[in-house]
């Protein structure tokens, strides 16, 4: 059991309140990790009371089979309350808000900002003038912080001036799964793969988020937003710092949080050349998927004009000397053909080959961090064939699937991150400095999507994205891992 908290989610009706973190509070409370005081707040402009309702009907559609139980359910409803509050209300609104979530002096409270980044600077400064604000305190901001680099500072700033970074936590639900940080058990823990990890053995690391779904009743947010800022600046370059960091001296939240920045800082900087030939946008347009037609991204949107990128593919280069000359491929995309999220290790060819043509071509090896829809790790031999008289050759998996070989459990990263804000463990939130860095990276393609004659590539609803993202491997002849 955790320590008593209470924890007020404002934007607590909307969207991610409602799929993502009501859901993993109540897997809190169904492994029995509150204790008896814990309240949950759900803030909202709204003044509807029919919070339980709506948190109910989101749990029945986003729990898994089996989950819900109404015991639980009756465990857990009790502790949510719903508080109506406009962010831009006055004084006495908050003095209410305030009275509403009193708390002992001593007892954590978590305020999550589940809303627009543009406000979580003006809504610190109402939770300091209401006095909520006390040691006690921590806030947890969503991504995307910000649209580009500077508004990023703006919003970091703002916040800073009433909270310490010590009671900041930037959430990137990424890093809550668990295979990211089997990642770095597996790095970090098995000699096997501390001499091949670099340039000498790799000849290229590909990490893929892709997804089926659409816009999802989210059109306003992501139609501003876009691939680049919703995907690749936060969970896709987050991804990528915990595969090509170097080694933390000691698993500390501050020795992780320098290594990620220092490989970030790493990474190529972009120019309007390298944008060119270094990235691809692409926008879906209507396809079948699973036997049915989906719409296009501007149909489904309402507005013929939109340039927002559904898709993004990178090459990317990191100049340091493990990495030089290895090229990282990010992927990303909407109404894909398969949803799957994982990062690829290609391996070098051997460097002799010692068998002929008979016995089968040869597959360099690859390791393959599969984080969803299972969760697995896949090292991919050649071995001889069983059997065969004449010397044969194939490739095997050698195969580690968490789901088989550990008991089957909900793994839950939000679950797992709002515990650790309830702990007051930082190592798995990104520090101000790696989200303005990420920015900074990526301002050079912000800047060339955002000029006029730019348009995205289109690619088929359920297709793998447009023929570009193809040739930015093929042209070098590889492709992307499971084409
Ligand atoms: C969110 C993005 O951060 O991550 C969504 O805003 C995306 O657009 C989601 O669908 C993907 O998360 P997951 O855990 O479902 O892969």
């Amino acid at each position: 059991m955790t320590n008593s908290f209470d924890i007020v989610i404002f934007g607590g009706s909307g969207d991610l309140s409602i799929r993502k973190l009501m859901p993993a509070l109540y897997r809190c409370e169904a492994e029995g990790k509150f204790s008896d005081d814990t309240r949950i707040f759900a803030a909202s402009r709204s003044t509807s009371s029919s919070l339980r309702d709506k948190v109910l009907a989101g749990l029945e559609s986003h729990l898994k089979q089996g989950e819900l139980s109404i015991s639980t359910w009756e465990k857990f409803s009790r502790r949510l309350n719903h508080l109506s509050v406009d962010l831009a209300g006055d004084g006495e609104e908050w003095a209410v808000f305030a009275e509403a979530i009193a708390a002992p002096e001593e007892k954590t409270v978590i305020f999550y900002f589940a809303i627009p980044a543009n406000l979580y600077g003006a809504t610190s400064l109402k939770l300091s003038n209401a006095g909520l604000i006390k040691t006690n305190a921590r806030v947890v901001l969503e991504k995307p912080i910000g649209y580009d680099l500077e508004s990023s500072k703006v919003i970091n700033a703002a916040v800073a001036e009433y909270f310490t970074e010590a009671q900041i936590f930037r959430i990137d639900h990424y890093l809550g799964k668990e295979t990211a940080q089997n990642l770095l058990a597996l790095r970090f823990t098995n000699v096997l793969f501390e001499h091949l990890w670099d340039n000498k053995t790799i000849d290229n690391v590909q990490i893929t988020i892709a997804e089926k779904v659409g816009l999802e009743g989210r059109a306003t947010f992501y139609d501003q937003a876009g691939a680049l800022r919703d995907m690749v600046q936060n969970h896709l370059l987050q991804l990528f710092s915990l595969v090509a960091m170097e080694p933390p001296n000691k698993m500390t939240a501050e020795n992780i949080r320098a290594e990620k920045l220092k490989v970030m800082e790493a990474l190529r900087p972009m120019n309007e050349e390298a944008v060119r030939h270094n990235t691809v946008a692409g926008q879906y347009t209507k396809g079948e998927m699973d036997g049915e037609e989906r719409s296009g991204y501007l149909d489904e949107l309402g507005n013929p004009e939109s340039a927002t990128e559904t898709f993004v593919a990178i090459r990317a280069f990191v100049d340091n000397w493990r990495w030089a000359g290895v090229p990282f491929y990010f992927r990303t995309g909407k109404r894909m053909k398969e949803q799957f999220a994982e990062i690829a290790i290609q391996y070098k060819p051997v460097s002799h080959l010692v068998y002929g043509e008979e016995a089968g071509g040869l597959m360099p090896n690859s390791l393959v961090i599969r984080l969803q829809p299972e969760e697995s790790i896949k090292l991919t031999l050649m071995t001889k064939e069983l059997n065969s008289t004449d010397m044969r050759l194939k490739p095997v998996d050698l195969d580690l699937d968490f789901s088989d070989t550990f008991e089957r459990r909900y793994s839950d990263a939000y679950k797992r991150l709002l515990l650790d804000v309830v702990e007051n463990n930082p190592t798995l939130f990104a520090h101000r400095g790696e989200v303005e860095q990420a920015w900074d990276w990526l301002t050079p393609v912000l800047e060339a999507w955002a000029k006029p004659e730019h348009k995205p590539s289109s690619y088929a609803s359920g297709s793998w994205g447009p023929a570009e993202a193809k040739e930015l491997l093929s042209g070098q002849g590889r492709r992307w891992h499971g084409d």
